[in-house]
C-alpha cells in the first residue's frame, strides 16, 4: 500500500541512497525532479547561443576550435538531461514545447548579451564556475539518472571553466585595451552570475522540500557564498576587480561578505523581460523549425526499419 511505499521511499532518501526510475516515488517528487532537470536541460541548450554568437569571430583557429568544442559539449549536456527526464515519463517533445512557449524556465544568465570576445572568457570563468559550484553537489542528488549525468557534465564544466580563466589570463597579459575589455566584461557578468544560484533562501519556495528529498544538497545562499569564496582569490590572481564595494573578508565568519544582486532585475529576467529573452526564444524556435525535416526523416527511417525488421 501507499504508506509502505512512502516509508520505503523516505528511508531510501534518509540513507542518502538513490531513487531509480522504476522505484515508487511521490508524484510531487517526480514533478520536482522533472521541473529542475528540464530547466537544467533547457539552460544548456539556450546556453549555446550567447557563446555561439562568437564562433565565426574567434580571434584565432585555436580559440575557435576550443569554443566550438565547448558549445558542442553544452548540446551534449542538454541531451543527457532530457534523457534523464524521459526516465521519469516526461516526453522530450513536450519539454521542448514548454521551453519554446515559456511554460518552463531556463537559467537567467543566458538572457544577457555577449558584447565582446572577453565575454567568452568571462562566461567560462564565472558562469561555468558558478555552474560547477551548483552542480558538483548535484552528483549526489537523490535521483539516480540525474546524479550520474552530473558526474560527466561536471568533468566537462571544469574544463570549460579553466579555458575561460586561461583566455582571460592571456588577455590580462596583453595590452591595456585588452585588460579593460576583461574588466568591462567582468563588471557586466558578476551580478548576473550571483543570480544563477536562485533567490535568497528566505524567498526560495522550493528549497526546503527539495533539500528534504535530497534533490538539492545545498541551499541557494550556501552555494552563492561558496562561489564568492572560491572566486575572489581567482580575481586577485587575474588582476581584475569584482564590482562590489561590500566585498570584504570576514575573519569571524571565515567567509567573504558581499552585497546582494538586484533581485528586482532577477525577477524581471526570469519572468521573460530580460535583455535577450525574446531573442533567445525566437532563435530556439527558428532552429526547431529548421530542424523539422531532420525529425521527419529520422521518424520515417525508424518506421521503415521497424517494418523491415518485422518482415
Ligand atoms: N534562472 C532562472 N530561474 C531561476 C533561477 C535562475 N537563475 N533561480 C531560480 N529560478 C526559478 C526556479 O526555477 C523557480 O521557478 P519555478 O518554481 O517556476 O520552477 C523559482 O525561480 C524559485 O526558485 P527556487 O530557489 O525555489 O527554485 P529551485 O529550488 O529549483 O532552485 C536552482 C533553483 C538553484 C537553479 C535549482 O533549480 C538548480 O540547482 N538547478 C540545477 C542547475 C541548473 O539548472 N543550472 C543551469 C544553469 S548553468 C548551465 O547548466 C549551463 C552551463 O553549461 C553554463
Amino acid at each position: 500500500d501507499t504508506d509502505a511505499l512512502q516509508a520505503h521511499f523516505d528511508a531510501t532518501v534518509a540513507r542518502h541512497e538513490r531513487i531509480e526510475p522504476r522505484d515508487w516515488m511521490p508524484e510531487k517528487y517526480r514533478a520536482t525532479v522533472v521541473r529542475q532537470v528540464a530547466q537544467h536541460a533547457h539552460s544548456e541548450i539556450i546556453g549555446m547561443q550567447p557563446e555561439g554568437n562568437w564562433i565565426t569571430r574567434a580571434p584565432s583557429l585555436r580559440r575557435k576550435a576550443i569554443l566550438l568544442a565547448k558549445v558542442q559539449d553544452e548540446a551534449g549536456h542538454g541531451l543527457y538531461l532530457y534523457a534523464a527526464c524521459e526516465t521519469l515519463g516526461a516526453s522530450r517533445a513536450d519539454l521542448v514545447d514548454k521551453l519554446m512557449s515559456g511554460r518552463q524556465k531556463y537559467s537567467s544568465i543566458f538572457n544577457y548579451p555577449t558584447l565582446s570576445y572577453a565575454d567568452v572568457g568571462t562566461i567560462g570563468w564565472l558562469v561555468d564556475g558558478a555552474a560547477i559550484c551548483n552542480q558538483v553537489p548535484l552528483c549526489r542528488t537523490s535521483y539516480g539518472p540525474y546524479g550520474r549525468a552530473m558526474i560527466r557534465i561536471c568533468k566537462e564544466e571544469s574544463f570549460h571553466q579553466r579555458q575561460g580563466y586561461e583566455l582571460l589570463a592571456t588577455m590580462m597579459r596583453g595590452t591595456d585595451a585588452q585588460r579593460s575589455m576583461v574588466q568591462e566584461s567582468v563588471d557586466r557578468f558578476w551580478w548576473p552570475s550571483l543570480m544563477m544560484f536562485g533567490p535568497p533562501d528566505d524567498a526560495s519556495p522550493n528549497t526546503a522540500q527539495s533539500m528534504a528529498w535530497g534533490i538539492k544538497r545545498d541551499t541557494n545562499d550556501d552555494l552563492r557564498q561558496k562561489f564568492v569564496d572560491m572566486t575572489v582569490p581567482q580575481a586577485e590572481a587575474l588582476g581584475v576587480t569584482l564590482p562590489d564595494p561590500a566585498l570584504a573578508w570576514n575573519a569571524e565568519r571565515g567567509h567573504y561578505d558581499f552585497g546582494q544582486p538586484d533581485w528586482d532585475e532577477f525577477a524581471a529576467v526570469i519572468s521573460g523581460a530580460g535583455p535577450c529573452n525574446a531573442q533567445r526564444i525566437a532563435h530556439r524556435r527558428r532552429a526547431h523549425d529548421d530542424g523539422a525535416w531532420v525529425r521527419e526523416a529520422a521518424t520515417a527511417y525508424a518506421a521503415r526499419t521497424l517494418v523491415e525488421a518485422e518482415r
